[in-house]
């Protein structure tokens, strides 16, 4: 939850405000930027004394207070507008709240330590023992580790639906039923659904309904704009940009988000000052970033289709992809991600890494290292081959996070590696 942020010059206290002025006398005065591209760069902590240009990093673990009436005041109400202590809120953490909110359309954010903090936290606020959620059965595997394996033991029960089969999710829904939960894109099979479809079913059943947005970050879709409850990310990932720091963020109304705020400042899965201080400066290049990363993977995808060494290629933004129509609706475009299946099973995907000799083998994604993984072999390896398949791997399947090198120069290491796979 964004609080106000100390301006330790003169002791007054502001928000986070847009610097859309280079007069430095009309910094406090908020001039709402028209475009998000501007608020990502603009939107900035106050200025301190000291006149940095640059965001400052509030390092600080508490914050102090002029007379012992003041905190006591402090801590007498949880959901106050003032800094205490980092675990609850802090002005660099908050800049970067203020943008990711102000990007997905929301009225308010809690950052988190990791992705999975994000999922964790909100799954934790909002279900209680003896609900129901529904979710994609096609998530990322610690979200379904989450979903399989601990909300059980506290009495919170799940069911899976198939991406490609949406319609089933109505004959799913109980009296129980509290969330709905989807990332689109998913991770890795590349399964959208549609987000406006969903949240009008949700809203007639009073569920709430979450997406995980990490694939196309705010830049790309804005899931707020077609109806979802709550939007989620791993900021570890595109947000970062640049396979540094871990972090997550939920945004939201601001009804919801105090109920998730009061979550984690009391059970502590927050976002360090630093990380925020690092995806907040992150944010200057998302939107540069993702066209670039987009405009590779659509060059890489359209030219890896129909090679020999390939069964299929799968993009958002080829006109093969099954939820193609879907994917043009809500999003601006196709991201930076590129599937394909590699014939020859596991052992055809193992041969592929090998012979990479620019791509990364790491599990990260989101970077502007392009970088090849192949969950059957790691990942999920420990599933079931059916298992695997219910969330969408197939034997070869390859993750491609399309960095943002020359596109020669990524598509040319991926050509090669395929001729000796
Ligand atoms: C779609 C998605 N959600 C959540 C997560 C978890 O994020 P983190 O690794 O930051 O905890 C990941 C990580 O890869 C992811 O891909």
């Amino acid at each position: 939850m964004t609080t106000t942020s100390p301006y330790f010059a003169n002791g007054e206290v502001d928000a986070p405000v847009s610097l859309c002025s280079n007069n430095n006398d009309t910094i406090d005065k908020y001039m709402p930027a028209k475009h998000p591209e501007t608020e990502a760069i603009r939107i900035q902590t106050k200025q301190t004394g000291e006149k940095e240009h640059a965001t400052p990093l509030f390092l600080t673990s508490s914050f102090t207070y002029e007379s012992a009436e003041e905190m006591a005041a402090a801590f007498a109400d949880d959901t106050l507008d003032v800094n205490i202590y980092s675990r609850f809120s802090n002005p660099t953490v908050d800049e970067f709240i203020t943008k990711i909110a102000t990007l997905e359309g929301a009225e308010d954010g809690i950052a988190t330590g990791t992705g999975m903090a994000a999922v964790f936290s909100t799954f934790m606020t909002f279900l209680n023992n003896g609900d129901h959620i529904i979710s994609a059965s096609a998530v990322f595997g610690s979200t379904h580790t989450i979903l399989t394996k601990y909300l059980p033991k506290w009495g919170i029960s799940y069911s899976y639906f198939n991406m490609n089969d949406p319609a089933k999710i109505e004959s799913l829904i109980t009296p129980k039923t509290k969330m709905l939960y989807v990332e689109t894109p998913s991770n890795p099979g590349l399964d959208i659904v549609d987000i406006e479809w969903i949240s009008q079913l949700c809203r007639k059943n009073n569920i709430l309904f979450v997406v995980d947005n990490c694939f196309a970050t705010p830049a790309v879709q804005q899931p707020m704009k077609f109806g979802a409850d709550l939007v989620l990310h791993s900021a570890t990932k595109f947000i970062d940009g640049q396979g540094r720091v871990l972090g997550g963020v939920v945004v939201g109304s601001k009804e919801l988000v105090n109920q998730l705020y009061l979550f984690v400042r009391n059970t502590g899965p927050s976002l360090s000052p630093f990380n925020a201080w690092v995806l907040t400066k992150s944010l200057e290049t998302l939107y540069i970033r993702m066209d670039k990363h987009a405009e590779n993977a659509m060059t890489i995808a359209s030219k890896l289709e129909g090679h020999p060494k390939i069964s299929w290629v799968k993009y958002p933004f080829l006109p093969n992809h099954p939820q193609y129509e879907i994917a043009k609706k809500q999003m601006s475009n196709g991201g930076g991600i590129v599937t394909f299946e590699v014939k020859g099973g596991v052992e055809g995907g193992r041969r592929f890494l090998n012979a990479l000799q620019m791509l990364s083998m790491t599990n990260n994604l989101g970077d502007s290292r392009s970088i090849a993984s192949h969950p059957a072999s790691t990942t999920h390896s420990k599933l079931t081959d059916a298992e695997r398949l219910e969330v969408g791997i197939t034997p070869g399947l390859i993750r491609i996070s399309v960095g943002l090198e020359h596109t020669e120069d990524i598509l040319n290491d991926i050509l090669q590696a395929l001729e000796k796979s």
